[in-house]
Parts: C-alpha cells; sequence; structure tokens
C-alpha cells in the first residue's frame, strides 16, 4: 500500500471486526485502481458507537461501512437516512458529505440483487412468488430490494411468527408469513428461495428442508458465505436447481459505499473473488 498525506480514508465499524472481509474487499479495489486511500478495520464497542460515528468528519473520513452489531443502533448518530434504509431500520454505510454532514444508507439488499443478477437470469422473478427462510435484518433488506425489483408474493418463513408478521406491517405489499413448521410447503410455485437464517453456517445447526416442492428451475441462494457452498445448497445443486452463493452479496454490497468515498464505480470480477476467498472466507 502507498498512501500519501491527501490519501482518502474509510473502514468498517464492528465489535467484534476482526472477522470482517471488508478490508480485504475494499483494499482490493484501492489497489486494482490506484487510488491514493486506505480502508481500515475500526473495532468499536456498541457503548461507544455514538461517538465514534460523529467523529469521522473530523478526522477527514470519507465514510464508513457498520456491521454486526451497529446496524440498527447507528440509525440514532447520523444526520440523514436515506429512504431505503429507513424503511428496512437500519444501515450498513455511513457517507460524510462536504458540510461534514453524515448520511445512512443500506446496500445490503441491492448487494443481493446484483449478485442474483450477475450469475443467473432473475427476470422471471418480477411477478412470481420467492420463498425467503429468516426474518432478522438481512431479511428486511432483502425483501426491500425484491420488492423494489419487482418480485410477486414473498413468503417469508419465520421460527417466530410474530417477527415475520411485524415485518410485513412495516415493509407492506405482499408478504405472507410462513410458520416455521410449514416451510416445505410454500416452495411449489417459487422462482426464488433464499436462506437468510443462521441455519447452515459454520458452528450452527443444520437447516433441514425438504426440496421436493421446489421447481428445479427455481434459483436457490444462501447468504451465509462460511461455508461458501452450504448444505441448503448443496441439495439444490444436486437436484439441478441453480444456486448462488453469499459471497457474491458480500462484494456487490460494498460498490456503492466505495463508489461514495473514492469517486469510482468498482466491479466485481472472479480475480476479486478469488483474492477474497485466498485466507478470507474458508
Ligand atoms: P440478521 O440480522 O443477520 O438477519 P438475526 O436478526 O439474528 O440476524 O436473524 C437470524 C435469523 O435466523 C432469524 O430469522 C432467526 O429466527 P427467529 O426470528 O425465530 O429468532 C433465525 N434462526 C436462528 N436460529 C434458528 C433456529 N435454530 N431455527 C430456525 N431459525 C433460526
Amino acid at each position: 500500500m502507498n498512501i500519501s498525506g491527501k490519501a482518502k480514508i474509510a473502514g468498517v465499524m464492528g465489535c467484534p471486526v476482526e472477522h470482517s472481509l471488508s478490508p480485504r474487499l475494499h483494499n482490493y479495489w484501492l489497489k486494482e485502481y490506484k487510488i491514493d486511500g486506505a480502508f481500515i478495520p475500526l473495532s468499536v464497542k456498541p457503548e461507544n458507537l455514538h461517538q465514534a460515528i460523529r467523529s469521522l468528519p473530523a478526522l477527514g473520513f470519507a465514510g464508513a461501512n457498520l456491521t454486526v452489531p451497529h446496524k440498527e443502533t447507528a440509525l440514532n448518530a447520523v444526520d440523514r437516512v436515506d429512504k431505503n434504509a429507513a424503511r428496512i431500520g437500519a444501515i450498513n454505510t455511513l457517507v460524510v458529505s462536504n458540510d461534514g454532514s453524515i448520511e445512512g444508507k443500506n446496500t445490503d439488499g441491492v448487494g443481493f440483487v446484483e449478485a442474483l443478477e450477475a450469475s443467473t437470469n432473475i427476470e422471471s422473478l418480477k411477478g412470481n412468488p420467492v420463498v425467503l427462510l429468516g426474518a432478522g435484518g438481512a431479511a428486511r433488506a432483502i425483501t426491500a430490494a425484491l420488492q423494489d425489483y419487482g418480485a410477486g408474493e414473498i413468503y417469508l418463513v419465520n421460527r417466530t411468527l410474530e417477527r415475520a408478521e411485524r415485518m410485513r406491517d412495516d415493509l407492506g405489499g405482499k408478504i405472507i408469513p410462513v410458520d416455521w413448521k410449514e416451510r416445505a410447503d410454500v416452495l411449489s410455485g417459487a422462482k426464488l428461495l433464499v436462506n437468510t437464517t443462521v441455519l447452515g453456517m459454520v458452528g450452527q445447526p443444520a437447516l433441514e428442508i425438504n426440496l421436493d416442492a421446489l421447481p428445479v428451475t427455481a434459483v436457490v441462494s444462501d447468504i451465509i458465505y462460511r461455508p461458501l457452498i452450504t448444505g441448503l445448497l448443496n441439495n439444490a445443486a444436486r437436484r439441478g436447481n441453480p444456486i448462488v452463493d453469499g459471497l457474491g452479496m458480500l462484494l456487490h454490497q460494498g460498490r456503492p459505499g466505495f463508489y461514495s468515498w473514492f469517486g469510482r464505480d468498482p466491479k466485481v470480477t472472479e480475480a476479486l473473488r478469488t483474492h477474497v476467498l485466498d485466507r478470507g472466507v474458508l
């Protein structure tokens, strides 16, 4: 890395932050595009988040990403929240404006849809049913983006049904909360199945779901990237469904932030995937 005194600086705030792949991602792009800049991990405890965010303009930061557990609480620390992030109720990207004010955005859902578009034909999603497993923060961002894309009914399957019902009430549109026990029954006719729960992640229980009713043309996606090919993706691929792993969403969600901070619209390439996978993911 070769940074001058004029370098643009951004970072990622998390607690813990050491597992974040964002430094590896953004510093790859900075090097690739020969930009005088740096992207650093910022270990910020929840009780210091407000102060850390408000310090960004004074320190001359262009902005930051936010990761667990800061995405919701950060809403109270920024000057403006864009419409999409307000709808979702969480932010993952901070942008410091020339006047020193801070805007919060959420690029997770857009990152998910871009990753889908990059690896498969999703035109058929328009007006057609989707099944989403989970109703946490990631599910909110993805649901909002799928609604914007024009997906049809969104069957929202969650262990805690009330959480799915709350999401329907908050986001509106054609969201149908489904009890966890009925997850296999809503698969017929789906064009897309997405796992946003923690099930199947390294160290978590397996995701058990009978895929018999799912059309073989349906795209199956998992937002987990440790492991890269989850049990769900493995089962789906074996029966012939197109699959999309979770790394694409991670890479694509970083693009709008990079553009705002460093002024260049970066590309997600095979070389980038290989770079992030090398020691970073598996
Ligand atoms: P994130 O914000 O990253 O989406 P989260 O808010 O912790 O994470 O959400 C995790 C999701 O995994 C939730 O949908 C959760 O279900 P609940 O709302 O019922 O908690 C789901 N989840 C976690 N453990 C689960 C399990 N053992 N069985 C089914 N779903 C589970």
